[in-house]
């Protein structure tokens, strides 16, 4: 079986490539669900509720989020309510919100975990001791587990990487939206990928206006980041074959979908 994740998706050029490909995507890959990170899909930073239901209207059966989960202030009143939406677990205690949950497909069910790296991020809870947790929790119910690690530092993903492989059936990196061609299947039959990359703006710095982004290096002068909408778009994926039995990845496959890297069905 197929699992398809789709990453970060950055505002309406993001939320466009999702609307158009993932059609195509689903018939190429015959996932048996699909996970997107939505972190980034109100202008940049942030999801609102009207999105999360696109997202759910248009087929996605699950969405995490990271560092931008606060973001859209309306995301407090609809995040408890919002079944399939997952904020990284290791956030502290008393947050609103879900860090795992499970999604039923075909008779299998998959856990699905965001956690949050803590270098060059915020210093929330521990996320390798939060994944010993959900494990636990999650292998009471099912093999079949997916992880969406939101975090800056190759090292740290690497690090988690290796320490839940066998444990998982997949760890997925998001958040620096700049895709690793590093994908492959641990030893003990984790499938990874440092980073799967963004999906929105192709022309801009990370999904910004580039202009912006360099007027800021050259300057250091504090600049206003707005979602780049003038430019060409791109769409940044994987796609993971898992044994539904064990639980054990099979296969990963990174999706790069631009002007440079056409689709091909
Ligand atoms: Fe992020």
């Amino acid at each position: 079986m197929n699992i398809l994740f789709i990453g970060d998706i950055v505002g309406s050029p993001g939320r466009d490539m999702l609307s158009s490909y993932l059609p195509r995507l689903k018939d190429k890959y015959r996932p048996i669900i699909t996970v997107v990170n939505g972190e980034n899909a109100a202008a940049g930073k942030g999801i609102t509720e009207k999105i999360y239901k696109e997202f759910m209207n248009l087929g996605v059966q699950a969405i995490t989020l990271g560092n931008h989960t606060w973001n859209k202030k309306e995301i407090i009143d609809f995040i408890d309510d919002a079944n399939y939406l997952i904020r990284p677990a290791n956030f502290p205690e008393n947050n609103p919100g879900k860090g795992i949950v499970f999604v039923k497909s075909n008779q299998l069910e998959i856990a699905i975990i965001n956690l949050q790296g803590r270098t060059f991020l915020d210093p929330h809870d521990d996320p390798f001791k939060k994944a010993d947790e959900l494990i636990r929790i999650a292998k009471k119910r099912t093999n079949i587990i997916f992880i969406d690690f939101h975090a800056e530092a190759t090292s740290e993903k690497q690090a988690f990487g290796w320490y839940v492989d066998g444990r998982v059936s997949a760890v997925v990196g998001t958040h620096t939206h700049t895709q690793t061609a590093d994908e492959r299947i641990l030893p003990e039959g984790t499938a990874y990928i440092t980073d799967v990359g963004m999906t929105g703006p192709y022309d801009g710095i990370l999904g910004v206006e580039k202009e912006s982004v360099i007027n800021r290096f050259l300057s250091n002068m504090p600049t206003r980041f707005e979602v780049d909408k003038k430019g060409r778009n791109q769409l940044n994926g994987c796609v993971i074959s898992i044994d539904q039995t064990s639980g054990k990845a099979i296969d990963i496959k990174r999706i790069l979908i631009n002007e440079d890297h056409p689709f091909y069905g």
